[in-house]
């Protein structure tokens, strides 16, 4: 992995990986950019794939954000690398917040949009107070708790066992201050709705037919909001559809890709 300082307090790790048109993707809450080392080997046959942690997760220093935040250290950091062509951004979940916040504030610097197994609409005031309480399990009890209310929630019934291990040391390396912090701004986030209407970037949508936390309606509501997006369910795999079946996965992104 490398690192780069975008100011005196903000450093971001990343992978970098392969050559050709950039693909960047944005990791998941709680984990951080090793949830796409499948995406890394198979992708960048063909793409430069760029996969950071976002602040406080993997290597990437701690910092407070907000979902629009987050967009902006996203832009501030293609400027550190030195990239100012449009790229193909893609975000799961947490990771699709932040690229719709970045499709809304930078269209111009987009050429493609995967949104994957994410939603566009904000918390009701049951996901808010779920929100709290998760942040007092993060302060009180640390990340292994935080991996145990999760992880069944995050994989379908069938994942593989190694899937199911290294999601659960992804989740626990992550400090307890950074998944509290990463709650706020999960709570917080704005209606991604009215945003997803004025797109005029090519968007793939991607769900895991057995995702529970974002399942297929949720996707449709992307699908149908921004004209021509593609919508495809991974069959079988759950939330981390990405880690679960890579695969399909990787098919569906490169197809959309290359189209
Ligand atoms: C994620 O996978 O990033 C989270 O489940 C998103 C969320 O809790 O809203």
């Amino acid at each position: 992995m490398k690192t780069i300082a975008l100011s005196s307090s903000q450093t971001i790790a990343y992978h970098d990986q392969g050559s050709g048109p950039v693909l960047l993707l944005i990791h998941a809450f709680p984990v951080d950019s090793h949830l796409w080392l499948p995406q890394l080997e198979a992708l960048s046959r063909s793409h430069r794939v760029i996969a950071p942690d976002l602040p406080g997760f993997g290597g990437s220093a701690a910092a407070a954000w907000t979902i629009d935040g987050a967009a902006q250290i996203i832009a501030g950091f293609l400027d550190a690398i030195a990239i100012t062509e449009p790229v193909a951004l893609g975000g799961l979940s947490m990771g699709g917040y932040i690229a719709m916040a970045f499709a809304r504030q930078f269209p111009q610097r987009l050429r493609a949009l995967i949104l994957a197994d994410t939603r566009a609409e904000p918390d009701d005031d049951t996901a808010k107070q779920a929100r709290a309480k998760m942040i007092a399990m993060a302060q009180e009890q640390g990340s292994v708790a935080i991996a145990d209310a999760m992880l069944p929630k995050m994989l379908s019934d069938s994942r593989p066992h190694q899937v199911a291990e290294a999601v659960r040391t992804m989740i626990e390396r992550q400090p307890a201050s950074s998944i509290a912090a990463a709650l706020a701004a999960l709570r917080d986030r704005p209606d991604a709705r009215p945003g997803l209407k004025k797109l005029e970037v090519p968007t793939l949508v991607l769900v895991g037919e057995a995702d529970t936390i974002t399942p297929l309606a949720m996707a449709q509501v992307i699908a149908e909001s921004v004209t021509g997006a593609k919508l495809v369910t991974i069959p079988g795999a759950g939330h981390l559809a990405n880690c679960e079946a890579p695969q399909a996965f990787n098919a569906a992104v490169s197809e959309f890709l290359s189209a």
